[in-house]
């Protein structure tokens, strides 16, 4: 196994670590989750794809670290399983798994798997631990850090959760292999908006990286999941419950909602979506004040979605609908507009009270 790279996310209090490394599940030796894990029953909530591919390892893994029991419930793949049901259905699995205070809940999956398991250890007996072992790109850059956990209601994506922290995350990056390439696009659209709104040179190691990000390079990756897991922690210590600064992380969010629920939630993935939201919300930027910064910043970015198979334009939606649909989101301020605008590679700023008029053009500049 190649070397490790450790993260620390020096939370006061709540201090954990991210250990990204190359098939740390299938060779590594349980070392670092010893700590958490050591002595302890522990409950690993996984899905069925993942199940088949990494349960096994992850168990003798955990067994290794000193685990004094290891039990799996496995929960359908995908969306449609992040609900309630499903977590009443791990709690009763926990119960029978006779889980204490003292157990731990390793969520062995993607973000859905992250999501669920997360909430189930932040409500199960008041709080248990965590360990966040991602399996999926966007769990790896994004959902595993930084603490949201939650499910969805029939109402809405993401309206039940808490923030609960993990004591560990263990990321090993050869489980991307694995991974079928739209999901892989999914979190490559997470990992350029990191370096367009905060990293101009991991924008550029991005733009000359193509082959081996198609390629599912381990060492492409490894550079990839770090540096993103850096940026989104710094983010995250700087405002850990998104109370400000954090929001900016919702750069073609707002637009990407929006046209996910116009559409269904069945034509596009969210980062397909959150990739023609970008390119709307850098248009947008370009429309509230020309820079040469701007324009840059618009061709570099669509060239680079374009070139990993990200989609950057739509065709069949009525702009003024996206508009309506955005002001259902809940990114939006007490009814006033709240978007995230890059101002050159690297650097994004949040604007408030953007007229309509101008969304409307950036949205239209994207529709055919
Ligand atoms: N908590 C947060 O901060 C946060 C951030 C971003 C996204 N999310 C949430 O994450 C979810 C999306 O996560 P996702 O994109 O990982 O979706 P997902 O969990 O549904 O995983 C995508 C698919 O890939 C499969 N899979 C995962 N890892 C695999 C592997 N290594 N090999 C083969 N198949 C594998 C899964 O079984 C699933 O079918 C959404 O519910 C979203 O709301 C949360
Ligand atoms: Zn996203």
């Amino acid at each position: 196994m190649s070397e490790k790279r450790i993260i620390q996310i020096p939370l006061p209090g709540r201090a954990y670590d991210l250990v990204i490394g190359d098939r740390s599940l299938a060779a590594g030796d349980g070392s670092e989750l010893q700590p958490v894990v050591g002595g302890r029953s522990c409950l690993i909530v996984t899905d069925k794809n993942v199940e088949a591919q990494y349960a096994a390892t992850t168990v003798a893994l955990l067994e290794n670290a000193g685990a004094s029991r290891v039990e799996v419930s496995v929960v359908e793949a995908g969306e449609t399983a992040k609900n309630l049901a499903t977590v009443a259905s791990l709690y009763s699995a926990a119960v029978a798994a006779r889980l204490d205070r003292k157990s731990v809940i390793v969520a062995l999956g993607g973000g859905v798997v992250g999501d669920t398991a997360g909430f189930l250890a932040a409500s199960y007996m008041r709080g248990i631990d965590l360990v966040q072992v991602p399996t999926s790109l966007v769990a790896q850059v994004d959902s595993s850090v930084g603490g949201k956990t939650g499910v969805d209601l029939p109402e809405g994506k993401n309206l039940v959760g808490a923030f609960h922290q993990p004591r560990h995350v263990l990321i090993d990056v050869a489980t991307l292999k694995t991974l079928n390439m739209r999901e892989l696009r999914c979190g490559l659209a997470e990992v350029i908006k990191y370096g367009a709104i905060l990293d101009a040179d991991f924008f550029g190691f991005l733009e000359g990286a193509i082959d081996g990000l198609l390629s599912v390079d381990a060492g492409a990756y490894r550079r990839v999941v770090e540096r993103s897991c850096e940026l989104k922690a710094m983010i995250v210590l700087e405002d850990e419950f998104e109370t400000g600064r954090r929001a900016i992380l919702n750069y073609g969010h707002t637009f990407g909602h929006a046209l996910e629920k116009l559409t269904g939630y069945t034509v596009y993935t969210h980062g397909e979506a959150v990739a023609i939201g970008m390119g709307m919300a850098a248009d947008l930027g370009c429309i509230l004040e020309a820079t040469p910064a701007r324009a840059e910043l618009v061709r570099r970015q669509d060239a680079l979605c374009a070139a990993v198979g990200l989609p950057t334009r739509l065709a069949g939606i009525e702009p003024a609908a996206v508009l309506e649909a955005m002001g259902g989101d809940k990114k939006y301020v007490g009814g006033q507009n709240r978007l995230i605008v890059p101002a050159a590679i690297g650097t994004a700023e949040i604007v408030t009270d953007v007229p309509d008029a101008p969304i409307i053009a950036a949205v239209a500049g994207r529709c055919d």
